[in-house]
């Protein structure tokens, strides 16, 4: 395997609020490789997009960060303003949920895609829109040198996300950050648009950084896959490992409230019982104890946090029963019947 391009080390992120101190991440380690697509997958307030902000330094004043971010061993935490300016963008790209929000109304998408280009590159306009038509085309916009001259309004969904994709690779950035990128879009399109984002991964060696809380877009798509709850990676590991022999009761929880990824669509979705917690007061021990069908008092399950532990599947996982469940059998199936 390739060495990792970004390493995240023992990242804390705690936020001064008046109601006391949010701990939105609270010791989450991932490492990503050149043309690797890695999906940070969870519930909604897990700390996924927090994270993200931290890799690239854009959470507010309140915000309090430890641990370690190191790109391509650089520490980023202890970067200048200014070298993060460098970072983000020409280095490191982020794709948001909404593209209307980053895709200007006024002008046109080959437009803005060529002042992207130019801010980070000297090239002369007319080779940068060389470049933006042929992001576009990459991306697989049909008649990408007349979509170039069009507005966002004549885009559809897909393919203002799709220009959100070329806009972030004109820069030729070694990561791409996408933190829910299709979520506002139809489940097909959706699957078209990742595709395209996974392919040029693979094809261009760039890295990405997939954050979701669908854990089925993530199959055939992902490398690599971190199950975060209540900010803190619980399960992570190759995606075939951690479908195939789930060992984490929560990634389990999530997988049996998919049915289309195994199989019997009559099958009844089966969520997972309960909120996740505050991270004003999290809970003691596991975080998913209060929520979890196998929580055991004598294993310390309530009252020790468990570590990370590699699993003969070869991820890892952070669950004191880990060991014993995988070894019972199918623990996706033993969830569906138990819940
Ligand atoms: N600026 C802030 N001030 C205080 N708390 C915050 C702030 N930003 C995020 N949080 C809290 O941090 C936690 C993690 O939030 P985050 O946005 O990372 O969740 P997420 O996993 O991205 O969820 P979603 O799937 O809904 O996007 C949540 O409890 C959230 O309320
Ligand atoms: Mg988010």
């Amino acid at each position: 395997m390739n060495p990792p391009i970004l390493e995240v080390s023992g990242l804390t992120v705690d936020f001064r609020t008046d109601d006391g101190t949010v701990q939105a991440v609270r010791g989450v380690d991932f490492a990503v490789s050149a043309g690797e697509v890695l999906a940070i997958v969870g519930e909604s307030g897990s700390g996924k997009s927090v994270t993200a902000m931290s890799i690239l330094k854009l959470l507010p004043p309140s915000a309090t960060v430890g641990g370690a971010v190191r790109w391509h061993g650089e520490d980023l935490l202890a970067a200048s303003d200014e070298r993060m300016r460098k970072v983000r963008g020409a280095e490191i790209a982020m794709i948001f949920q909404d593209p209307l929000t980053a895709l200007n109304p006024v002008y046109r998408v080959g437009h803005q895609i060529v002042e992207a280009i130019q801010v980070h590159e000297k090239l002369s306009k007319k080779a940068a829109r060389v470049r933006a038509i042929e992001m576009l085309d990459l991306v697989g916009i049909p008649q990408a040198n007349k979509r170039v001259d069009q507005y966002t309004h004549e885009f559809s969904g897909g393919m203002r996300q799709r220009a959100m994709i070329a806009m972030a690779l004109s820069c030729n950035p070694k990561l791409i950050i996408a933190d829910e990128p299709t979520t506002a879009l139809d489940v097909t399109v959706q699957a078209q648009v990742l595709e395209v984002l996974a392919d040029l991964a693979h094809r261009l060696s760039v890295a990405v950084v997939l954050i979701t809380h669908d854990l089925g877009v993530v199959a055939g798509m992902a490398d690599h896959i971190s199950v975060m709850y209540a900010g803190r990676v619980v399960e992570a590991g190759g995606v075939d490992a951690t479908f195939d022999s789930t060992s984490h009761p929560y990634t389990a929880g999530l997988l049996a409230s998919l049915p289309r990824l195994h199989g019997d669509i009559d099958q009844p979705l089966v969520p997972i019982g309960g909120q996740p917690p505050s991270m004003l007061h999290p809970p003691a021990g596991c975080s998913f104890h209060p929520r979890c069908l196998f929580a055991k008092e004598e294993a310390g399950c309530m009252t020790v946090m468990p570590e990370m532990t590699r699993q003969p599947g070869g991820q890892l996982s952070a669950c004191h029963r880990a060991g014993e469940l995988l070894a019972a059998g199918n623990l996706v199936r033993r969830v569906e019947v138990e819940s």
